[in-house]
């Protein structure tokens, strides 16, 4: 044996004896920590048989488990439209009874509970009893994120019963994702979901049902009102490898359209009604015919981009404000035909008139110094050239005639049907 080699094993039974030592340290001190944590709750009452499977639910006769559970819910906010969720702050409870487990006896009279049951004794545990009982493995399907709200300790909360029902409450954060279709926006009335499925344990070991389902008080309802709230038990999830028991508790809420209302579509009917007093201007005063229904085009287009809601598809909201823009433009187009029959009807006019008259309607001053039959055409043209200027000035295409009563009739038949679209469910 070389030294070099001699060095090398050396080297190498120091390591494994040195390993070895960590090794007998840490297996000591999660012995002592054990055997600590183990006397606690082993000197807990006495609820534990010799023998206890954590990770088998307590099946009775080949029956599955059955868990009650309870959602109230605390808090509720619905999320932007881009996120599509909703926020709640919930208390969970579940109750079942474990038969495997024995009524707690040497029980300290602290823990003991009042209940209105005179026939049943309820103790308080602690929460260190999550880690040595079995629990039902529930999770929410539709939950983005979550936490166990740890405000107030402690945060799991356990009873037992003499019956040996257990009962634990923890009270949880979450927000959950809501398919939100606003193709009624702001009219849309929208469904929320709570759905409830079992992780491990399936629908031949436990079956879930729901024992309350419920909104607080105290629900946030600035935007939303909470109209509905249903749940429905006998739901079960097929999968692959096996069917699991679920839940699912549906909150409907009603979107509180007042803001809307007064913030987007009386401003718009304001604005086309007002451009409907354009048919009332005569049609050769312009500026006034015009100036009207391109602001108003203007007003319409900018309240139109603004109310954006940023979804692939047209929504109520967005037909009422293109059905006033379509409108205004109507009005705008009718008014440009309106201009066009008047020059239509004007050259019809003066083609049918003589050609001198015309003439002396500009040149009477100058050639009335001829005869007296010109003298004497020479006052009915004065009348003729008054009465012309007073039709001008006044003058209304036979269209705008028509366009007072079409234009309103069509714009309270649109309100008409739109209120019914969005009134329908
Ligand atoms: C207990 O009884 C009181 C009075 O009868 C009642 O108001 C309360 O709702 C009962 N609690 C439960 C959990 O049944
Ligand atoms: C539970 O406790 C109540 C009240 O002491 C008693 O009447 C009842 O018989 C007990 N039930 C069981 C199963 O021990
Ligand atoms: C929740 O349950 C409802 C009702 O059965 C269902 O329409 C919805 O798709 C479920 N959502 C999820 C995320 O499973």
């Amino acid at each position: 044996m070389n030294p070099v080699s001699t060095v090398i094993l050396l080297l190498l039974l120091l390591t494994i004896v040195v390993r070895n030592k960590i090794n007998a340290t840490n297996l000591n001190y999660i012995n002592k920590h054990h055997s600590i944590l183990k006397r606690s709750i082993d000197h807990d009452f006495g609820i534990l048989p010799d023998v206890y499977h954590q990770n088998v639910a307590p099946m009775q006769d080949g029956h599955p488990v059955q868990v009650k559970v309870s959602v109230i819910i605390l808090n509720l906010k619905i999320g932007s439209i881009s996120t599509q969720d909703f926020d709640v702050d919930i208390f969970y409870h579940q109750h079942w009874n474990d038969y495997r487990l024995q009524p707690p006896t040497n029980i300290e009279a602290m823990t003991k509970m009042k209940t209105n049951d005179s026939n049943v004794v309820q103790y308080r545990l602690t929460d260190r009893w999550r880690n040595r009982l079995w629990i039902p493995n529930v999770y929410f399907r539709n939950a983005v994120s979550g936490s166990i709200s740890n405000i107030l300790t402690p945060t799991y909360y356990f009873t037992i019963t003499n019956y040996t029902e257990v009962f634990m409450a923890v009270r949880l954060s979450l927000k959950l994702t809501c398919h939100m279709n606003f193709y009624k926006f702001p009219f849309d009335t929208q469904i929320c979901y709570m759905n409830l499925t079992s992780t491990s344990d399936d629908a031949n070991t436990m079956r879930l049902s729901w024992n309350i389902f419920r909104i607080g008080s105290h629900v946030d309802e600035s935007e939303f009102t909470v109209i509905r709230v249903d749940h429905e038990s006998n739901c079960l999830k097929q999968y692959r490898f096996g069917s699991y028991s679920c839940l699912y508790g549906s909150i409907v809420f009603k979107r509180n359209i007042g803001k809307y209302v007064i913030k987007r579509l009386v401003p718009s009917f304001i604005i086309v009604i007002i451009t409907f007093i354009g048919f009332w201007i005569p049609t050769n005063i312009s500026p006034a015919r015009t100036a009207l229904p391109i602001t108003a085009l203007l007003a319409l287009i900018t309240q139109q981009i603004q109310s954006d809601l940023n979804v692939s598809y047209v929504y109520a909201l967005q037909i009422w404000n293109i059905v006033c823009i379509i409108f205004v433009f109507a009005n705008l187009l009718e008014f440009a035909i309106a201009l066009y029959m008047i020059h239509c009807d004007q050259e019809l006019k003066s083609k049918k008139q003589d050609p001198p008259s015309t003439l002396t309607m500009w040149n009477d001053g100058k050639d009335n110094t001829g005869n007296g039959q010109q003298q004497q055409q020479h006052r009915p043209t004065l009348k003729r050239r008054m009465s012309q200027h007073f039709q001008t000035t006044t003058r209304h295409a036979q269209i705008d005639v028509y366009a007072r009563y079409i234009f309103p009739l069509l714009f309270f038949l649109f309100i008409l049907t739109f209120t019914l679209f969005v009134s329908i469910e």
